[in-house]
């Protein structure tokens, strides 16, 4: 059977890569694509916003199942778009993906069905908003409410860093539409965890955990970031005593939540969590995989994909398991020089080729000459050993064989699993 993977980043090149070995796949293809999924997918030059042109595609190739990568995508009801033209797509509805699209939503759901978050309030009134941030005291979380590239968190050491977040974002409009409401909560320290499960709407099937590493530069110091490289498992953090209370606590909860909202919610749970001294608290819920989350994770599957994806949209969860490679895996993301702020396009890569490790492409393009850079975050590097530390070297070795001029990595991904 023919498939489609929507988005052009490093998560699709590996949704791409792992439906491509699933035996029931004839052939793959991916709109946008870029440089290297064009290696596993055949690139359709459709962009995410044409739905009625990604339909029309659909249906003229005889594509049996559409993969959604982005969050926009979802938010734009995307999938409802798939599933009125009669076709199957992979990913929550419009509804449902307010999960992610409404931090307002996600936390009503969340409160309302007692999973552990932080204490907070939503507000559509500045002024309110104002009074309440003098109450809780800082440090706090300023949230959008609505989605905005990843940049309407907040976070306010002092009063007046909060003030000036709330006037930002609600009256200055700095994310548009989406600072029509926010959303205000107490500041947790801990560490991050990023949980994957698919979700059928009647059960799931969680995925082993990973760690992200958002933050620009080694030590977690300088801008937030996309993400600049995961590792999986997390087992210095996730412990089997945590991994049941996520069940019990946030997706056990979060099922019996669907069927109480009538929520039909079918496709990946992505919680982004906070180990805290007191517990594990959900920071947000992204409805998608994540990037670069599913670089280290579909590298460990040793399964189907194509048939958990499938079980998903059928509601079979219940009657499927999933096979994991013991071996870590650890993903280094090569980045553009200047990222996330400014950065140049159209910088040869070289080495590609003598690379040993799987290298899936975020931010690159095909030109006569080769592949080249066209993004901030370029290559996800990534790389499985019998230890996290095999992984780690790994990993680094392959980056050192690769070249593009300003290149930057962190050189510390993993560290945190490898220190305990
Ligand atoms: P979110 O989009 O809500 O996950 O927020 C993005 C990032 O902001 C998270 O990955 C955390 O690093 C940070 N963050 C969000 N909420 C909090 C919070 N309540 N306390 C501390 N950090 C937070
Ligand atoms: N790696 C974080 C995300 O995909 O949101």
């Amino acid at each position: 059977m023919k498939v489609l993977v929507i988005g052009s980043g490093g998560r699709e090149h590996a949704l791409a890569w792992k439906l491509k070995q699933s035996p029931r796949v004839t052939q793959v293809f991916c709109a946008p694509g870029n440089g290297g999924i064009a290696q596993d997918a055949t690139c359709v030059p459709i962009r995410i916003t044409e739905h009625a042109a990604l339909i029309e595609f659909a249906q003229r190739e005889g594509i049996a199942l559409t993969v959604v990568g982005p969050d926009d995508a979802l938010a734009a009801g995307i999938v409802d778009h798939f599933q009125a033209a009669g076709l199957r797509a992979f990913g929550p509805t419009q509804r449902a993906a307010q999960l992610e699209s409404s931090k307002v939503f996600a936390k009503d759901f969340m409160v309302r069905h007692g999973i552990p978050c932080a204490r907070s309030a939503s507000f559509d009134d500045p002024i309110a908003a104002q009074a309440y941030a003098q109450k809780i005291g800082a440090p706090m979380v300023v949230k959008a409410d609505g989605l905005a590239l990843g940049k309407g968190v907040l976070i306010c050491h002092s009063q007046g860093e909060a003030a000036r977040a709330i006037y930002d974002i609600m009256e200055r409009r700095a994310f548009g539409e989406a600072g029509r409401r926010i959303v205000i909560e107490e500041f947790l320290e801990g560490e991050e965890c990023s949980i994957h499960a698919l979700v059928d709407g009647r059960s799931y099937l969680m995925f082993p955990g990973a760690q992200d590493h958002k933050r620009a530069l080694d030590g977690d110091e300088g801008l937030n970031t996309g993400g600049m490289g995961t590792f999986s498992p997390p087992a210095h953090l996730l412990t089997p005593e945590l991994e049941q209370r996520v069940r019990t606590d946030v997706l056990d909860r979060f099922i019996s939540g669907l069927a109480k909202d009538g929520l039909d919610f079918r496709g990946m749970l992505f919680p982004g969590l906070m180990i805290t001294r007191d517990g594990l608290r959900v920071l947000e819920f992204n409805c998608r995989f994540g990037d670069p989350e599913t670089q280290v994770l579909l590298t460990r599957l040793d399964s189907d994909f194509l048939a958990l994806l499938e079980a998903t949209i059928d509601q079979q969860l219940a009657q499927v398991s999933a096979q994991w490679k013991p071996d870590a895996a650890v993903c280094v993301v090569m980045a553009s020089g200047g990222y996330p702020g400014k950065y140049a396009t159209g910088l040869p890569i070289a080495g590609l080729d003598a690379s040993e490790a799987l290298v899936f492409h975020a931010g690159t393009r095909r030109e006569d000459s080769g592949i080249v850079t066209a993004g901030g975050r370029v290559l996800g590097v990534t790389a499985l050993g019998p230890t996290l530390a095999a992984a780690r070297d790994r990993a680094y070795a392959a980056v050192a064989k690769i070249h593009f001029e300003g290149s930057q990595h962190r050189s510390d991904i993993a560290a945190k699993g490898l220190r305990a």
